[in-house]
């Protein structure tokens, strides 16, 4: 990684530090350090002061009407965590039953698997070609006993964007909770809770130029008020919902970069989207046989997945010392898994093992995106020769 020439295309994984973020947030580990829960001094009123400026932040980009619907976690997948585990523990007297998709997160599956362990009945909702679920599946999947929709609002794999508001709009016609893992979609493209009409939503401060180990949950507390039940115990803090000391300087981080991303987002968004489709059209050109893995025009702008006919991505990514891409596989010892998310778009095992994740970024440049393309090209060409 100090190889100045080292390509960074795997934004969807995580982001490098702002250093306007960097900046924010230095004060609080040594100067302002206090425990934002400590209010009998002048410290600790410093600390909470600049906690609910964070609050209001993520509030503000999220369109939430109350600071206080935000909670603090340390990432999308507690946040998931809470939203699955609280909503199914504080309504389990009304039902039973909740609805996902077969592409979410493991953040999320797995909690959905968990709670089937624990009795809970769960619909894993098909998706078409391109990634996105049918609404009438939906629609015909809720019963009196469903508590709660969990659909992920960006895909994190393949980028294509769910068709949240519409989802919305059925959850709250149907009376059913709404919660979205929205950890690649906040701070990169529009998230409006209200014009949306979701209930709970994850996000996470490293996929934005954030620090990791910070994110938070986003819980309606009007129209309805949502409950949810803690999955930490302690000291309430966070409204009860999630105990334990606040990690101040990486909430002011996560405050500052949602603030930079809310200025900034849209000038980059229409940046991404013209060099992750000339990306395309330029690896099409070269290699001839490359498929676009997820929606053509309703995907997150940095990101690019795409199947290479014939090149299996591990072979690819050994060639590929200097550039960080992403296969998407998951490596047992046994066997390299093909992606759950390319599967479920029903093209086969050969079209997951081909597939390549690029993620483009704040830092991102076209020459670098331009190397990176002759390097795949020339790579792919070497493969093919032996
Ligand atoms: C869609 C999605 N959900 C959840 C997570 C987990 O987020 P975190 O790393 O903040 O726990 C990620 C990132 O890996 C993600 O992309």
């Amino acid at each position: 990684m100090n190889n100045t020439d080292y390509i960074y295309l795997d934004h969807n994984a995580t982001t490098p530090v702002d250093v306007r973020v960097l900046e924010a947030m230095l004060p609080y580990f040594t100067k302002v350090f206090g425990n934002a829960a400590s209010l009998d001094h002048e410290a600790g009123h410093e600390a909470n002061r600049v906690v609910n400026l964070a609050r209001e932040q993520c509030a503000r980009i999220l369109n939430a009407n109350d600071p206080k619907e935000i909670i603090f976690t340390s990432g999308a997948t507690e946040s998931d965590n809470i939203a699955l585990f609280g909503v199914a523990e504080k309504y389990a007297d009304k039902g039973d039953h909740i609805i996902t998709c077969v592409t979410e997160h493991k953040a999320v599956l797995d909690c959905c698997r968990r709670l089937e362990q624990l009795g809970k009945r769960i619909t894993y909702l098909p998706v078409d070609q391109f990634g996105i679920v049918d609404l009438d599946a939906l629609r015909a999947a809720i019963t009196p006993k469903t508590i709660l929709i969990s659909i992920m609002f960006a895909n994190n794999e393949i980028g294509t964007i769910a068709p949240i508001q519409e989802i919305g709009a059925i959850a709250r016609e149907h009376g059913v909770l709404f919660h979205t893992d929205a950890a690649q979609a906040v701070g990169h493209i529009p998230v409006d809770v209200e014009a949306m009409h979701i209930d709970l939503l994850s996000f996470s401060a490293h996929k934005i130029y954030g620090p990791k180990g910070i994110g938070g949950l986003y819980v309606r507390r009007r129209n309805p008020r949502v409950k949810v039940a803690p999955v930490i115990y302690g000291g309430g803090h966070e409204l009860g919902i999630r105990s334990g000391t606040l990690n101040v300087p990486g909430i002011v981080g996560m405050g500052k970069a949602l603030e930079i991303a809310r200025v900034e987002m849209r000038a980059e968004a229409e940046k991404y989207r013209q060099w992750t489709q000339m990306m395309f059209q330029q690896l099409r050109d070269d290699l001839g046989s490359v498929e676009l893995n997820g929606h053509p025009t309703q995907r997150l702008p940095h990101n690019l997945n795409v199947s290479i006919k014939g090149i299996e991505s591990r072979s690819l990514i050994v060639q590929l010392k200097d550039i960080a891409i992403s296969t998407g596989s998951a490596c047992t010892s046994a066997s390299v898994e093909p992606s759950h998310v390319i599967m479920a778009l029903g093209f086969g095992e050969e079209r997951a093992h081909n597939a390549i994740r690029m993620g483009i970024g704040r830092y991102t440049t076209l020459h670098e995106i331009l190397t990176a393309i002759s390097q795949i090209s020339l790579a792919v060409q070497r493969i093919s020769n032996l």
